[in-house]
């Protein structure tokens, strides 16, 4: 199976946890995409679900093949969410945003009962941290926001160099929500808990890439085919 096959895979799975009347929240990016496909296949077919999108891609996506959307505010509790990841490790805790869609990924995560982890065999890793790990920061206050999350990150024993993510014309990327991402290229992130908290406690953080205690279960697509692995 090539990557592409692979995601798919492990999308297919994914969707076998869908059951008629779900609220769902669909994640970003080219797994979460397969899934979406799957699911928009699975509608055609009668079942009912309303899903709520954590990217204006994903929600062109999802109008454009037909899966019923609904938002937060109509619906504020989801039954499950599945999405991708850039690193998911054996406790499952993740490093995402590498689309740049971590905050609205990381609430509609935290509103669902149950999250699940769709990937490639590729981001399984022993350890986060290979990942430069991406935070939404406000334009505002760039310089001084940089500085503490790298006091922060060698503070929670995982330095690293932290750059302004850019597009390919040098413009700084731009989120959904209007922010900017930096990424820290960290290298090994020992205890992911400790360095989000200390993310987050500096104010110009609007959010960070990690997922630490979210995900309930990942689905892992390889050569030797899929596997379902729970939480520990
Ligand atoms: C989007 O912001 C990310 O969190 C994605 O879920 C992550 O980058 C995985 O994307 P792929 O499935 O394209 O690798």
């Amino acid at each position: 199976m090539d990557i592409e096959a692979q995601k798919r895979a492990a999308a297919a799975r994914a969707v076998e946890f869908v059951r008629s009347g779900m609220r769902l929240g669909l994640g970003t990016g080219s797994t979460a995409r397969h899934f979406v496909e799957l699911l928009a296949e699975r509608v055609r077919g009668g079942l009912t679900v309303v899903a709520v999108p954590t990217s204006e891609t994903t929600r062109r996506d999802a109008e454009r093949l037909g899966v019923p959307l609904t938002t937060l505010d109509e619906t504020p509790a989801l039954d499950l969410t599945v999405d991708g990841a850039d690193e998911i490790a054996p406790d499952l805790s993740l490093i995402k945003g590498g689309g740049g869609a971590l905050l609205r990924e990381k609430i509609v995560a935290s509103a669902s009962a149950r999250m699940v982890v769709i990937a490639d065999e590729s981001k399984w890793v022993p350890m986060l941290g290979r990942f430069p790990l991406p935070i939404e920061v406000m334009p505002f206050g760039l310089a001084t926001t940089l500085r503490a999350v790298e006091a922060a990150a060698a503070a929670a024993g995982a330095p690293g160099p932290v750059a302004l993510r850019c597009d390919k014309d040098g413009h700084a990327f731009v989120t959904d929500s209007g922010h900017w991402i930096v990424d820290a290229a960290l290298g090994r992130i020992a205890d992911p808990a400790d360095l989000g908290k200390r993310l987050a406690a500096i104010a110009g953080v609007v959010e960070h890439g990690l997922f630490v205690g979210l995900a309930k279960t990942a689905v892992i697509a390889g050569s030797a085919g899929v596997r379902v692995i729970e939480r520990p």
